[in-house]
C-alpha cells in the first residue's frame, strides 16, 4: 500500500486537503482564467500520487479532460454520459457500505482510511454548466445523485466531490450540496462583493489586509483553518508534460 495515501495534500502554508476529514468536498470558484482547471490538474495529480481514483466531468470537452482521459481516466462530457457516471458512483457508495459499514463492530468513527480502502474522487470542472446543459429531468437527476453523494459519500471515500464554477448565486445549488463542501476556495482578481458572500461566508470589505486575489491566488474556508489568503500550486505547461507526469503516477500505483 502507498504509504503516503491518507495524507493531506498540501496546498499552501497551513492550508491542505485532507481526504479523510469532515471537509473533504470541495468548492472551488473563480471567474473565468483565474485559474482554476489548472489548479484541478494540481489536485487531481495528487489524488492519483496517492493511490486513490479519479472520475472526471468536463462539460466543455477541453484538452484538461482529453489529457486523463488518454491516460485511462474516465471523463464525461455530456449530460447522459454525466448521469451513468454519477448512477455508478452511488450504486458503487452503496455497495461499500453494504459490504464494510454494516456490520455491529463498526464504530461511529470508521472511514474508509481506517478500513484501508482507497478513495474515489469525483471532479466535476464547471458543475452549473455542466448542470445547465441538460433538460429539465436530467438537471433534476444530476442534481439528485449529487446530492446523495455531498450527504453520504464522505465516509466510504467513494464520491468525494471537488466542484469548480466561474459563477455561484446561493441559489445556483441545493444547501445540501454547498454546506458539505466545507473546503472552499475562491480566486480572482475582480471578484464581487455577493460571488465572495456566497462562496465564503463573511464579506470582502471586511478582510483586515485588503482583497489581494489574482489568477491562482485568493481565498480559502475551511473549518481548521478559518478563512485565510492562499495560492494554489501552480504547475507549468510549458515546461511539465502532464501526461507523461500522469501516467507515471499511475505506473507507480499499479507496480
Ligand atoms: N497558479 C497560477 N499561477 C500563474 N498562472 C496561472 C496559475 N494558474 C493558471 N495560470 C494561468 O492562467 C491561465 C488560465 O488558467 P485556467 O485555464 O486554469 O483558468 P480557468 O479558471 O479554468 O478558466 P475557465 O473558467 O475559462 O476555464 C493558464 O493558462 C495559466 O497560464
Ligand atoms: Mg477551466
Amino acid at each position: 500500500m502507498n504509504k503516503d495515501m491518507y495524507k493531506p495534500i498540501p496546498i499552501y502554508n497551513n492550508v491542505s486537503w485532507d481526504l479523510t476529514s469532515e471537509a473533504c468536498h470541495i468548492l472551488l470558484i473563480s471567474p473565468s482564467g483565474a485559474g482554476k482547471t489548472v489548479f484541478l490538474c494540481y489536485l487531481a495529480a495528487m489524488v492519483l500520487k496517492r493511490g486513490h481514483k479519479i472520475l472526471l466531468i468536463d462539460g466543455k470537452n477541453t484538452a484538461f479532460g482529453a489529457t486523463f482521459k488518454s491516460i485511462g481516466i474516465q471523463v464525461a462530457t455530456n449530460p447522459n454520459e454525466i448521469i451513468v457516471m454519477l448512477e455508478n458512483l452511488v450504486e458503487e457508495m452503496e455497495q461499500v457500505y453494504k459490504t464494510h459499514f454494516s456490520s455491529d463492530c463498526i464504530d461511529l468513527d470508521t472511514n474508509f482510511a481506517k478500513l484501508k480502502l482507497s478513495a474515489t474522487v469525483l471532479i466535476w470542472d464547471e458543475v452549473l454548466s455542466g448542470l445547465d446543459s441538460g433538460s429539465p429531468e436530467q438537471r433534476k437527476k444530476m442534481t439528485s445523485l449529487l446530492k446523495q453523494l455531498a450527504l453520504k459519500s464522505r465516509m466510504s471515500g467513494t464520491g468525494i466531490l471537488v466542484l469548480t464554477s466561474q459563477r455561484i448565486l446561493s441559489t445556483d445549488l441545493p444547501k445540501s450540496i454547498t454546506e458539505q463542501c466545507q473546503t472552499r476556495f475562491l480566486m480572482g482578481a475582480n471578484i464581487s462583493e455577493e460571488l465572495y458572500h456566497v462562496t465564503l461566508g463573511g464579506y470582502k470589505k471586511d478582510l483586515a489586509s485588503g482583497y489581494h486575489g489574482g489568477v491562482g491566488k485568493g481565498y480559502t474556508i475551511t473549518p481548521t483553518t478559518g478563512l485565510t489568503y492562499f495560492e494554489a500550486p501552480y504547475m507549468d505547461f510549458s515546461k511539465i508534460n502532464f501526461k507523461e507526469l500522469l501516467e507515471r503516477l499511475v505506473h507507480k500505483n499499479n507496480e
